[in-house]
């Protein structure tokens, strides 16, 4: 297994970690990114790596995802599948970038990929001892075959899995986890507006809450910024018209933003959210 070919599609924050990580397991570990900084960057870490993938036996998407004028944007994803088909659609495709649910099987359909996994990541930049590419992870395929030669890569790189029963399960808990986080944050922005509105001191109050066994309050720093938990939270609440919660706590974060910290701005632009909102909510 060690001689197998790995290529990791896109060489960024997680694709880097994971292409450094992966060679020291996988000796024919290469790289693929469209940008040449990143390319060049791979190469200063002893990554073998180019403009263009090669053929391999297993395929590491860690492209971008975006969520976009209202929508999951999974063009990097697309693009990245296409060639994967091209050089070996026998090869074993592990998705590790946050996806839509159902992007996955979309893209196994669509390129006739015969082997395809999902195992997201929980990489947190700030502590890569614990919480890097080496920690327990989430694992769905396709089928069982699929299923068996993702358990066995991942099982050869010690990285420890909780298997589920789908690719689409797999998304899911990705995304919701991040939404889970988001709310939590959302809650004391919420909070602290109505501290402010009502002359309560915000501090003393949260720490007077947090006394409670059960309660575990968040801070409320600068508003929820970044990239991945806005992204996610949107994606999770664009799987359903129900899904109240989740745009109000986007919502609270967008007004949070606005009255606390006018200097930073949110991940989205207002305009795109709204058009979600507008999309997506029943009539009344
Ligand atoms: N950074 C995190 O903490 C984190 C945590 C969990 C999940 N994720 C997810 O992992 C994925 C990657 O995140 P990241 O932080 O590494 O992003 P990043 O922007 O640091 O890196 C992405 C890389 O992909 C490259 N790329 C874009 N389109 C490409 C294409 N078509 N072909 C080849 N390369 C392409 C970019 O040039 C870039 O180098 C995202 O889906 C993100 O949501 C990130």
């Amino acid at each position: 297994m060690e001689k197998l070919k790995i290529c990791i599609m896109g060489l960024g924050n997680i694709g880097l970690s994971v292409a450094v990580y992966t060679r020291r397991y996988f000796p024919s570990t290469s790289g693929y990114d469209i940008n040449e900084q990143a390319v060049a960057k791979a190469l200063n870490n002893g990554i073998k790596a180019s403009t263009f993938p090669e053929r391999a036996d297993v395929y590491v998407v860690c492209v971008n995802t975006y969520y976009r004028n209202g929508t999951p944007d999974m063009t990097a994803i697309d693009s990245c599948c296409r060639m994967i088909s091209a050089l070996n659609s026998e090869a074993l495709v592990c998705f590790e970038s946050t996806l839509a649910v159902g992007t996955a099987r979309k893209m196994a359909l669509k390129y006739g990929l015969r082997y395809v996994a999902v195992c997201p990541h929980r990489w947190w930049e700030e502590d890569q001892q614990n919480h890097g590419v080496r920690q327990l992870r989430v694992l769905g395929a396709f089928d069982e075959e699929g299923m068996q030669k993702a358990e066995k890569f991942y099982n050869k790189l010690k990285i420890p899995l909780h298997q589920v029963s789908s690719l689409e399960v797999a998304e899911a808990t990705k995304i919701a986890e991040n939404a889970h986080r988001y709310v939590e944050i959302a809650f004391v922005e919420e909070l602290k507006l109505i501290a402010y509105k009502n002359g309560l001191d915000f501090d003393e109050w949260r720490e007077a809450i947090n006394t409670k066994w059960n309660v575990n309050l968040l801070e409320a720093r600068d508003g929820i910024g970044k990239e991945c938990l806005p992204k996610d939270t949107a994606f999770l609440a664009s799987l359903s018209t129900e899904a109240e919660l989740l745009r109000g706590a986007i919502k609270t974060n967008e007004n949070y933003i606005q009255h606390f910290s006018k200097q930073s701005k949110p991940y989205y632009e207002q305009p795109s959210l709204l058009h979600l909102t507008k999309k997506h909510s029943p009539q009344r």
